[in-house]
């Protein structure tokens, strides 16, 4: 494009204050700009009123750029709209109901196309521009020709998840457009991106894509800068990979058959070549092309490290897959109980403010949800709580002064085995447990004031429904488990043992359907959810710096260097010393690591769509939705964050953790696991 595309612009809506759009949220708007002039030509070729009022909301508006690369923007934009609308009404004319804008902006084609009855039309784009095209809709009062979903996140996170629950139909045709997009992600990213779209198509779906033929010369405008990718050498090739079908088209052509002139030397392109390429699925094709990687889109520039291109992680929100939700919900509630009870209960960390108190060592929920809770005064048989003592760690309770084990004095043979031992809780252990027995009701009450008793009472509803029609008897807690593998019969052993108390609280309802789609997950998967969601998910292809990985997963150190040393033993990942600098590491994903974090995604996908099929869609989409629900904001914060603040005392609020807590007060969605590691003593991430 050219410096007319600018790469911060800020959109004021009537009564709101100003919108920043940092980036390339910003973009769309210069679109917006070319569409509302385009508007005002006697011999317009499309009328777009609202991308006037997006023009105009726009506290600094779009620098109108001149010249020649500027009037070739100007066609290139005009081209486009008029070819993409032709597709995607042509779509729907052949039966397609439902329409899907990638990358979206202030694309207003909901507005402003002649839809036939029964169209949807979902636009996904991040918050901060979904947001303020919202605002400028609103005070103009604009009512969209068919329905319009708007579906906020990140195009790199797991949208298929977010599109699905938004209520797309991957088993009906859906014409897709990804216009002024592709650019803007990673060549590996527009593939991966091109097989979502494909595994949510069925034949009869169409694809519209834009894209420029290699990078312009000029990599010091900001716009330039935020380009990172070019059409692949052969884009039919690419596409055909892929089971699409493709026909390319040159803008110049496009403009041409709708009668207007294109002056040579303003042509779009001359030195850029600009591509428009509609698809259809076509059933003849394979869907998967072994020899497509060689037809990748190609590379604008020297690809930015991780951890600057991929907030991806740190900021999706809107869109992560069911179980993130879930894990995220749970281990929000564990810190709250474990700040709590760390507080009220005498106790003895290895290092920070306790190392050296009285009392037994710190713990965290699971200690007392899977097992303390089940130790009456007078002790209870090690036979009856076997199963749950092997998912907490049994000795670790002994050696840390919860419990003891040893034979019933009632015995009166010399050498009762083991079986017959009893497990009595010690006078610390009552004490604790003591703080403990009130503390998920006390923490279930605050959440209903912070949250609201209708989006707790919708939640635990939803949570209820699953769990009982997973038909699974589950432990009220997540295991202590080695990374790998992990085994479901000790936790149907376990939960079995548990069952005697149904625990119906929030934490224990959590638990059991994470761990239920855990199982689904891990019976289609070499990889356990806490691997694959854990650590695979945070890692790429590029080498990333070791120490930054825990926070970006939301684990413990410790937990993550398990996770990576798996990894790192059977070939999915490497883990060798930084080039860069000396005694620091970097972990990258091998190509087999590659296929396990798209697998990954892939089967978390699949099982979360089978539930809804299971299930049923409105149960599974309301659990989606009272989850997502926990991270709305007010005044500008989380309101999840106000449980995780600890106390001043606490091991969260001191070095080496601190880091973390302000990370996940800042930030819970992204700071949280996606999927946690119950490790050692529990906690999240396991420190003490
Ligand atoms: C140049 S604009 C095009 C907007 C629209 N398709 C049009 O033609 O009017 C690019 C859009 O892609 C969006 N975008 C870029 N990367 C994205 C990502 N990773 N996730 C979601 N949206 C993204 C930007 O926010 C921006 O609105």
């Amino acid at each position: 494009m050219s410096p007319a595309d600018d790469s911060r612009v800020t959109l004021v809506a009537d009564n709101p204050g100003p919108v920043p759009l940092a980036g390339v949220g910003g973009t769309g708007l210069t679109i917006a700009g070319i569409r509302a002039a385009e508007t005002g030509r006697a011999d317009r070729l499309f009328a777009d009123p609202l991308a006037g009022a997006f023009v105009a909301a726009a506290g600094a508006p779009p620098r109108q750029a001149t010249g020649r690369q500027a009037a070739a923007l100007r066609l290139w934009v005009v081209a486009r709209t008029v070819f993409l609308d032709e597709l995607v009404l042509a779509a729907c004319a052949d039966g397609a109901r439902q329409v899907a804008l990638l990358g979206a902006g202030f694309d207003t084609r909901a507005f402003r196309l002649p839809w036939p009855p029964g169209v949807r039309c979902f636009e996904l784009d991040t918050p901060d521009v979904l947001d303020a095209k919202e605002q400028v809709l609103a005070a103009q009062r604009a009512v969209p020709g068919c329905q319009r979903i708007t579906v906020p996140g990140s195009l790199l996170d797991d949208w298929p998840a977010a599109l699905r629950s938004a209520g797309l139909r991957p088993d009906q045709p859906t014409a897709w457009v990804a216009e002024g997009l592709l650019v803007y992600l990673s060549p590996d990213d527009v593939d991966e991106l091109l097989d979502r779209v494909t595994s949510l198509s069925v034949p009869g779906s169409r694809l519209g894509l834009t894209f420029r033929s290699r990078a312009p010369a000029d990599h010091t405008s900001p716009a330039v800068a935020l380009r990172r990718s070019a059409a692949p050498d052969d884009p039919a090739g690419w596409l055909a990979g892929h089971g699409w079908a493709a026909r390319l088209a040159d803008p110049r052509d496009v403009l041409r058959a709708h009668g207007r002139a294109v002056p040579a030397d303003s042509a779009p392109g001359r030195q850029q070549r600009a591509l428009l390429i509609s698809a259809a699925l076509d059933p003849a094709l394979p869907r998967s092309d072994p020899a497509r990687s060689r037809r990748r889109p190609a590379s604008t520039a020297p690809r930015p490290h991780l951890a600057t291109t991929d907030g991806g992680v740190a900021t999706m929100a809107a869109d992560r897959p069911l179980a993130a939700l879930l894990s995220q919900a749970l281990v929000a509630f564990t810190i709250e109980f474990d700040n709590e009870s760390e507080h009220q209960i005498q106790h003895r960390t290895t290092s920070g403010p306790a190392a050296g108190s009285r009392g037994p060592w710190l713990v965290s929920e699971t200690m007392w949800a899977n097992f303390m809770q089940f130790v009456p005064p007078g002790g209870v048989p090690l036979r009856d709580v076997a199963a749950l003592a092997d998912i907490t760690n049994l000795n670790g309770l002994e050696r840390w002064g919860y419990v003891t084990v040893g034979p019933d004095p009632a015995d009166d043979r010399a050498r009762p085995p083991r079986r017959d031992w009893v497990v009595h809780p010690t006078v610390a252990g009552q004490r604790a447990q003591h703080i403990w027995r009130p503390l998920t009701a006390g923490i279930e009450r605050r959440w209903r004031d912070r949250f609201g008793a209708g989006q707790m009472t919708e939640l635990t509803r939803a949570l209820r429904a699953v769990a009982d029609q997973t038909g699974l008897v589950l432990p009220p807690y997540l295991p202590v488990v080695g990374v790998y593998p992990s085994d479901h019969r000790s936790w149907l052993t376990a939960g079995q043992q548990a069952s005697g108390t149904p625990d119906t609280s929030l934490p224990a309802l959590l638990s059991r359907v994470l761990l239920a789609f855990a199982i689904d997950a891990e019976r289609e998967s070499p990889l356990t959810m806490v691997v694959g969601a854990g650590a695979l998910r945070v890692l790429s292809t590029d080498p990333v710096p070791v120490a930054g990985l825990p926070p970006r997963a939301g684990l413990s150190r410790e937990a993550m260097s398990r996770a990576l040393g798996l990894l790192d033993r059977h070939g999915y990942a490497v883990v060798e010393p930084d080039p860069a600098a000396s005694r620091r590491k970097v972990a990258r994903l091998t190509a087999r690591g590659q296929r396990a974090q798209d697998d990954h995604h892939r089967t978390v996908g699949a099982v979360e769509q089978r539930w809804r099929d299971r299930f049923g869609e409105a149960l599974v989409d309301g659990l989606a939705g009272a989850l997502r629900g926990l991270f709305a904001e007010t005044g500008g914060q989380p309101r999840i964050a106000a449980g995780l603040v600890p106390y001043p005392g606490g091991w969260r609020a001191h070095p080496p953790y601190l880091s973390q807590t302000e990370a996940l007060l800042a930030n819970p969605a992204a700071a949280l696991p996606y999927y946690p590691m119950v490790s050692h003593r529990g906690g999240f991430p396991d420190g003490s």
